[in-house]
């Protein structure tokens, strides 16, 4: 879940150039001849391309995107769906038909049966049909309370309610949806024409400092979690705190993980489970992949150096990515894709492939994937509105000259490959003794935790 109350300082901001306030005649006749020119293309364009577009690309290009999702599982790092279930129908799985449009459903349910909204309403952006439509083939959903629940319910509200509502849903829609706990998995489910249904956990903040209730998540289904939400842990920085001093800091002098955080990535790696550092500040994400003896994820974040939000990956960090052959699976999000230094007014579907770009070309293609962050945002670009629109972001891609094989990788090969070796890893550490560290808990103020 990423909101925009989460406040931004950009930096780099660029001021108009001053050569731009010159006028001269000179100017003035380039000007008009260029904007003939303009005009005779857009004409001419139009004439061309309508008959050729479908959706405002080429068939070709649309024919390979639809291609390559037919014969790859599109593979999916976030969506918020269980957190839509939650805050309008408090899990109460039946109110909601998934199989009709969800967006226009949850403005008929009544205000007493959804839970007190911190934010303004996201309105649904996925139901089976737009994820078919999509070609969606695997889609891990993310399990989010808010921050505010650390140390309070957060283990009652996101394990033991909305990961079972979620097992509910898929189990529920089983022609649809089949949960999914391996990379053999999700093939599967994919040749069996289901949305392989993967489960991830979206912070930190939900593990009530123990050992135990990772491992049980584990045992609940979940295959990543998320090292932070945007708030800080006793033991680990949320990407809040590059901008602000750290609140555990009196108490912790951390600012990025600390020891027993570092435990916690390699009982991550101990279990199978997959180190996503979304969320996290770049100190953590530099200590996590340092702790990490397994290739880590970013499950929706996209790059820093085209918009510079904190939530997103430094250029440094993205070297230590392809070093650690994980992988950065791009947020669609307008916050996140248009900012400085390339800020427009409004964002586009274009920009997103500029994501993919960018880290193509800083680390290759073989670490960049889609983390999409539907029904987790309340506004993406236009052209990418909901779930249904991600073939039209493969074949923007094929315009941009990727490759079949590419846009294979890009769909799900490359987060196959990370899931594989997550396992293999696992599989090497087969016989370690989980770690059974106690988190000082006493050096802590927690009024909600008893202590016998
Ligand atoms: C779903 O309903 C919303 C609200 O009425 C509407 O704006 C949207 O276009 C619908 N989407 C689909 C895919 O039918
Ligand atoms: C927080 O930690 C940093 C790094 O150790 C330290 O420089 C700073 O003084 C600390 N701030 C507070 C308020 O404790
Ligand atoms: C935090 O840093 C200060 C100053 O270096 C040190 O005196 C204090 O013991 C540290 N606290 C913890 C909990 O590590
Ligand atoms: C941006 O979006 C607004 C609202 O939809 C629209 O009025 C405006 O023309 C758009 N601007 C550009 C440059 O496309």
């Amino acid at each position: 879940m990423d909101t925009f109350a989460d406040p931004q300082v950009n930096i780099n901001e660029k001021k108009p150039s001053i050569k731009f306030q010159q006028k001269t005649s000179v100017n003035k006749r380039i000007i008009i001849g260029v904007v003939i020119v303009a005009v005779l293309v857009v004409v001419i364009g139009v004439a061309i391309g309508v008959p050729l577009s479908r959706r405002g690309t080429s068939d070709a290009n649309m024919n390979l995107a639809l291609k390559v999702l037919r014969e790859t599982p599109l593979i999916d790092g976030h969506n918020d769906l269980p957190w839509q279930m939650r805050q309008f129908t408090r899990n109460q799985v039946h109110k909601v038909n998934l199989r009709e449009n969800t967006t226009m459903q949850w403005l008929h349910i009544k205000k007493e049966d959804m839970s007190e909204p911190k934010y303004p309403r996201i309105y649904p952006q996925t139901d089976i049909p737009r994820l078919k439509k999509g070609m969606v083939g695997a889609q891990f959903w993310a399990i989010f309370v808010d921050c505010g629940s650390q140390d309070k319910d957060a283990i009652r509200q996101s394990a033991l309610d909305t990961t079972a509502a979620t097992h509910t849903w898929i189990n529920q829609y089983d022609d649809a949806f089949r949960l999914v706990t391996t990379s053999d998995g999700i093939l599967e489910a994919f040749k069996a024409n289901r949305i392989a249904s993967l489960i991830g956990l979206e912070g930190g903040h939900m593990l009530g400092n123990t050992m135990g209730v990772l491992r049980t998540f584990y045992l609940l289904g979940c295959r990543y979690m998320t090292i932070t939400h945007s708030c800080d842990t006793p033991w680990a920085d949320s990407w809040k705190s590059d901008l602000k001093p750290s609140e555990y800091n009196s108490t912790n002098n951390i600012t990025g993980l600390n020891e027993w955080g570092k435990k916690v990535i390699k009982e991550m790696n101990r279990l199978g489970m997959i180190v996503d550092l979304s969320h996290v500040s770049k100190q953590t994400m530099i200590d996590s992949i340092e702790a990490s003896s397994a290739p880590v994820i970013f499950s929706h974040s996209s790059a820093f150096g085209y918009c510079n939000h904190y939530r997103n990956v430094q250029d440094d960090v993205l070297q230590m990515v392809k070093k650690n052959k994980g992988l950065v699976m791009v947020n669609f999000y307008n916050g996140y894709i248009n900012c400085p230094p390339n800020k427009k007014e409004n964002a586009t579907l274009s920009q997103v492939a500029e994501h993919f770009d960018y880290i193509k070309n800083k680390i290759g293609v073989d670490y960049v994937g889609v983390g999409a962050d539907y029904d987790g945002v309340p506004q993406m670009p236009v052209g990418l509105e909901d779930a249904s629109t991600y073939p039209d972001l493969f074949a923007e891609l094929a315009r941009r000259g990727y490759k079949e094989e590419e846009l294979k990788k890009i769909a799900g090969e490359n987060f196959l490959r990370v899931f594989k070796d997550v396992e293999n890893e696992r599989d090497r550490l087969k016989g370690n003794p989980p770690f059974e560290d106690l988190y000082p808990v006493e050096s802590l103020n927690l009024p909600c935790n008893t202590n016998f």
